[in-house]
């Protein structure tokens, strides 16, 4: 009796682990990488240490904000996803017209002025991006979607979410309020200064001759999508920070 209690305890735990949860149905307080995380990737993301990269390129995108390189999930100990994404089936070699064909009417647009490439073509380097670590995200699996998934959702969703964390880190202007401004050089002491008033987090600042390159803001992440910033090291920029105009 206690016997076959415990095995049908132990195939319902089996079942609910099988099945993917709708996001209804996380906890959505559990936080990624911390030991209240889920073992349904559909509630907590696999890889729970998520890195958002956003670029300084003179040349490319608006004169007062950063562009995006991309929203990078890592392994809780910092190792990397694998580096050919996640999921082969869903790496896609055209997402630009995905975009257009199954986004809202503002996220091309927002995806050509802040996601602009500086080495490819929008659409390469869109594609790159969503096909190596969009796919990465766990808990944009289409099976995590349940029957209400549309085709391309995982897509336009992973996009959009990263598009509103650049506006809502918005380093540029983070800058700004300490004073710190395109056109003249900085400590980086400073640089990092402005972003830990303004995130409560130190993020990897990367520099490239002394010249300020990117910027890297790390997450954790409670329940499915909410992005919850920590501290980052290693960062590459020392002594003065060049700043340059766009
Ligand atoms: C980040 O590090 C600072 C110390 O530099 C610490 O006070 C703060 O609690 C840390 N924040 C997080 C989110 O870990």
């Amino acid at each position: 009796m206690f016997k076959s209690t415990l095995l049908s305890v132990v195939a319902a735990t089996a079942m609910m682990l099988a099945v993917p949860s709708v996001d209804a149905a996380c906890s959505t307080t559990a936080l990624s990488c911390s030991s209240s995380a889920s073992t349904n990737t559909c509630c907590t993301p696999k890889y729970g240490l998520v890195v958002l990269v956003q670029q300084w390129v003179p040349g490319y995108g608006p004169s007062d904000a950063f562009t995006l390189h991309g929203l990078w999930p890592d392994a809780c100990d910092g190792t990397y996803a694998p580096s050919n994404g996640c999921d082969s089936s869903r790496e896609y070699t055209n997402v630009e017209t995905i975009v257009q064909n199954y986004g809202t009417s503002t996220l091309y647009s927002d995806m050509q002025t802040y996601w602009p490439s500086d080495a490819e073509s929008n659409n390469d380097f869109w594609s790159h991006e969503w096909s190596k670590h969009g796919t990465c995200v766990s808990t944009l699996a289409p099976t995590c979607y349940g029957s209400s998934y549309t085709q391309y959702e995982d897509v336009t969703d992973y996009l959009t979410k990263v598009l509103a964390l650049r506006a809502q880190y918005d380093l540029y202007t983070a800058l700004a309020n300490a004073k710190i401004t395109p056109g003249g050089s900085y400590t980086y002491t400073a640089m990092q200064n402005a972003i830990k008033a303004a995130f409560g987090v130190t993020a990897k600042i990367d520099c490239s001759s002394g010249t300020l390159s990117d910027i890297e803001i790390n997450f954790n992440v409670k329940g499915t999508s909410t992005y919850v910033p920590v501290n980052t090291t290693g960062s590459t920029c020392s002594g003065t920070v060049k700043y340059p105009t766009k």
